[in-house]
């Protein structure tokens, strides 16, 4: 009995000098578990209260109390200094300047998209829209494009083995939106097409802008108004537009529109070709038998068309000379155009 004072001192000092959760395990076990020392102590009660008398028994309670408290403490310094560690591991400087991360912009492709919509919505057309993998009826047969037509050729198609193929221009949105929303309508109807096509001026996916407008008394002259407003209201600028006489199997009369050269204002260079002219796109009136398989009257309804190169128009507008940087995403290419608006 007389060691208990140094069982205790030693028991206390082990606690103390755990350094981890399961070192304090340990010695709990130790001490104070099923078979540990002061447990055994308190198991011979009997023989205790025999040879050291009944206050021994409480003296090694008392003992094993000490002993849980400072287990408990221990356990709960031990945590602390967990946390702490884990904090200071952990610690991070919020003065410390930025990895500058710098933010993105919309693809210059996109931002031509965007404005010329913005510019036909003013003018009361809708944007629509439709599938880029498309069926032959769409794309062909209900544009009066018939199978053995000479036009498929021009068009570089690339077919899936079901007979279905990819878009190679947005005018099959012209059959789905007068199936759909018959006459009157006025749209456009912006797009990714695809042609079995690449060089400097040619990708095989590319970008059009579709344009519609049918209603009674539609007429060749609106066409040219509105195609001529675009232009103007496009490039920021008074430019001169003229037709010539084209061929398209959906229109008739059908014509090319060129607008004065924005480079060189019409006096020849080196885009123009020397000309003083840049082709912009192709367009002409609905041709009868569109309207008829698209289920609007020919004979109550006229309609024009055009269809554009949004790409195109994205590099005379930014003044971009290869088509291909529009599409290789070169970041350093990008980056110039955030500091343009649409
Ligand atoms: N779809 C024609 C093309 O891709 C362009 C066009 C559209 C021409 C509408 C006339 C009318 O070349």
């Amino acid at each position: 009995m007389a060691d208990l004072a140094v069982i205790t001192r030693q028991a206390l000092d082990e606690v103390a000098a755990c350094g981890d959760l399961a070192a304090l395990e340990d010695a709990r076990v130790r001490w104070l578990g099923k078979k540990g020392r002061i447990t055994e102590l308190l198991k011979s009660a009997g023989k205790l209260v025999a040879s050291a008398g009944p206050e021994a028994v409480a003296r090694v309670q008392k003992a094993r109390a000490d002993l849980e408290v400072a287990i408990v403490a221990r356990r709960a310094e031990i945590s602390r200094a967990d946390i702490e560690r884990k904090l200071v591991a952990e610690r991070m400087d919020v003065t410390l300047p930025g990895r500058g991360e710098e933010p993105g912009g919309l693809h210059p492709v996109t931002k031509t998209r965007l404005r010329i919509e913005t510019l036909f919505r003013q003018a009361g057309f809708d944007v629509a829209s439709g599938p880029e993998i498309e069926d032959d009826f769409h794309n062909f047969g209900a544009l009066n494009i018939p199978p053995d037509h000479p036009a498929r050729a021009m068009h570089d198609t690339f077919y899936f083995p079901d007979g279905r193929l990819l878009r190679t221009h947005t005018s099959p949105v012209q059959i789905r939106a007068l199936l759909e929303h018959g006459a009157p309508l006025a749209l456009i109807a912006p797009g990714r097409v695809y042609r079995c096509d690449s060089d400097m001026t040619h990708s095989p996916m590319f970008h059009q802008l579709e344009g519609l407008a049918v209603g009674e008394n539609v007429s060749f002259a609106n066409m040219k108004a509105v195609l001529h407003g675009f232009l103007q209201a496009f490039f920021e600028r008074d430019l001169a537009m003229r037709l010539r006489p084209s061929y398209f199997p959906f229109t008739e009369p059908s014509a090319e529109v060129d607008m004065s050269c924005v480079f060189c204002d019409g006096k020849g260079c080196r885009t123009c070709k020397h000309s003083g002219w840049l082709e912009i796109s192709g367009c002409g009136m609905v041709h009868p038998n569109v309207l008829h398989a698209s289920g609007v009257d020919p004979e109550r309804y006229t309609g024009y068309a055009f269809g554009a190169g949004i790409d195109r128009l994205a590099m005379l507008r930014y003044g971009v000379n290869d088509l291909r940087l529009f599409f290789e995403n070169d970041l350093r290419f990008l980056r110039q155009f955030r500091a343009f608006g649409a």
